[in-house]
């Protein structure tokens, strides 16, 4: 079996998780269910980072222990995984002994290797980034992310990054698809071919971090400590490491636009030194905004996306943010953008084509799947090569992150079978070609199985509903029954349709 193994970035434990984090996770879940459906075995990881100075100081704001503070805030982010019906196959935190081994493991590998020197740092750190700054990079006393910066001298193990620039731009030539989307790929070239300097990697004035292995005044810093976490997860350096070896190296670490560097130049770096293969790919998302405004704790306009899923519904959610923006480009949340999503694709496109298509067969069709017609007509068959046509469609978008365009492109199938059922008026065929009418149904009802097995990823709950209306056994819902041979025979009896798609009403429509 192909094996898939993504990861989203892991989350400081400094606050509740916002609109931010869900989206980061929900771009993995969807990637994840569309790989398991595919016949892939995925391991998809999520967790969080609990180390550093900003944990330290978010756990003394609150007067408590920093690993108590972290345990509680952890839950938070153990908890939202439930909420939004996330799929990760392991939850990892920093904190624990299997990471922290993992750590101690690659700095002695390092160490070794002669990439590791003890010299002092003397420069700029903002705390919130957790990154240390050049004096050339700080605009009007602050870091260029507008982050609070301050001064740092202390003694300090640095990482020989300097040493890796062409290594690291031979990798971005010869593999171009390392960072996606591609227009973000030249920003890392830019950064790295403007020269590297040594990256500090251990801090000596606070203590919250995994201590440096025979230097323990020293912990190390934090971004060494957090990138590590895609290999702890697979078990790397244990002696039994199965799971290293059938998962690593990743097939894709999700983050977003801000992280980018971390992931796409340390990251790289940290793993040729120790000699172990890169991950195949990174991807950077870009950010929401709330009704056009920056999202910030300090303007109080953070979404809580629990709640976001109770006022719209947990899939209209999920749909909405894999589908309102490009992904890879940043998005504004509205109300109104969401309202129109739900009303206009989901309650309008496939919820009425679903109840239309469903309600005629069980009214007309003795309450069955019509049988699958012996002949097809023209038009029959444009309509179902087009839905057969989709999951290759959406394998290449998949692969490349392109979550919209999967999505635009099954709702263009929606669109031409909304057409379809337009123009072969199957209410009108009722009375003057029964069989031709159960035809029609047929193929219909077709379109809507293929549109419902791959429309899973992003909307698992409606989705099954959908697929329990057309009894479609759960057995059979993976993409290996995506095709015309594997067509719906008919006569599975059906209950009387649902509605599975609610418009979004407002009380003051509800009232007139
Ligand atoms: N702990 C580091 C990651 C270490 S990975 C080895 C970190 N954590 S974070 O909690 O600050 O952010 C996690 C993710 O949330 C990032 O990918 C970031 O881009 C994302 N988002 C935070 N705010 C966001 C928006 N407003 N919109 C979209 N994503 C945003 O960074």
């Amino acid at each position: 079996m192909p094996t898939y193994y993504l990861t989203t970035p892991i989350y400081y434990v400094n606050d509740k998780p916002h609109i931010g984090h869900a989206y980061t996770t929900l771009s993995c879940d969807v990637l994840a269910r569309f790989k398991r459906l595919d016949g892939f075995e995925v391991k998809f990881l999520t967790g969080t980072d609990e180390h550093g100075q900003k944990v330290e100081k978010s756990a003394a704001d609150r007067g408590m222990d920093p690993q108590l503070f972290t345990d509680e805030v952890s839950q938070n982010f153990r908890d939202l995984t439930a909420q939004l019906n996330f799929t990760n196959d392991d939850f990892i935190r920093t904190t624990e002994s299997r990471h922290k081994s993992t750590c101690q493991k690659i700095w002695r590998q390092m160490v070794d290797a002669g990439d590791i020197y003890l010299d002092s740092y003397k420069g700029w750190y903002a705390v919130r980034d957790e990154a240390y700054y050049a004096e050339s990079e700080i605009v009007d006393g602050k870091a260029p992310t507008g982050a609070p910066v301050e001064w740092v001298e202390e003694p300090s193990y640095f990482f020989r990054l300097s040493a890796f620039q062409d290594r690291l731009l031979d990798l971005y030539e010869s593999n171009p698809d390392f960072v996606g989307p591609k227009s973000r790929l030249n920003e890392v070239k830019n950064f790295v071919k403007g020269g590297l300097r040594d990256l500090s990697v251990s801090r000596t004035s606070f203590s919250w971090g995994i201590p440096v292995p025979d230097d323990e005044k020293h912990i190390m810093y934090v971004w060494l400590d957090a990138l590590t976490n895609y290999i702890t997860a697979v078990g790397y350096g244990e002696d039994q490491h199965d799971e290293y070896a059938k998962f690593w190296p990743a097939d894709l670490h999700m983050v977003g636009k801000d992280i980018l560097r971390f992931h796409a130049v340390y990251w790289p770096a940290f793993l040729m030194a120790v000699g172990a293969p890169l991950p195949r790919r990174v991807f950077a998302h870009g950010w929401w905004t709330n009704e056009g405004q920056k999202i910030s704790k300090s303007l109080g306009n953070v979404i809580d996306p629990v709640s976001l899923a109770e006022t719209y519904g947990l899939d209209q959610m999920r749909y909405f943010l894999m589908r309102e923006v490009p992904f890879g480009s940043d998005g504004d949340f509205s109300h109104a953008a969401m309202t129109h999503r739900m009303n206009g694709d989901l309650a309008n496109d496939l919820g009425n084509l679903c109840q239309r298509v469903l309600s005629m067969v069980f009214k007309n069709c003795g309450e069955a799947i019509p049988a699958k017609p012996e002949q097809l007509q023209a038009a029959d068959n444009t309509i179902l090569a087009s839905a057969y046509a989709l999951l290759e469609k959406n394998r290449t978008q998949y692969d490349t992150q392109q979550f919209h365009e999967a999505l635009k492109s099954i709702w263009d199938v929606i669109g031409d079978a909304n057409r379809y059922v337009d123009e072969m008026a199957p209410w009108a065929l009722r009375k003057t070609d029964p069989d031709r009418m159960a035809d029609v149904l047929w193929v219909l009802c077709e379109v809507v199985r293929v549109v419902a097995i791959l429309i899973q990823p992003v909307m698992p709950q409606a989705a099954a509903r959908l697929l329990d209306q057309i009894a479609v056994p759960p057995s059979e819902r993976a993409f290996s029954l995506l095709h015309g041979g594997a067509s719906m025979a008919g006569g599975q009896g059906i209950n009387k349709p649902e509605p599975i798609f609610p418009r979004y009403v407002t009380e003051e429509q509800d009232a007139s």
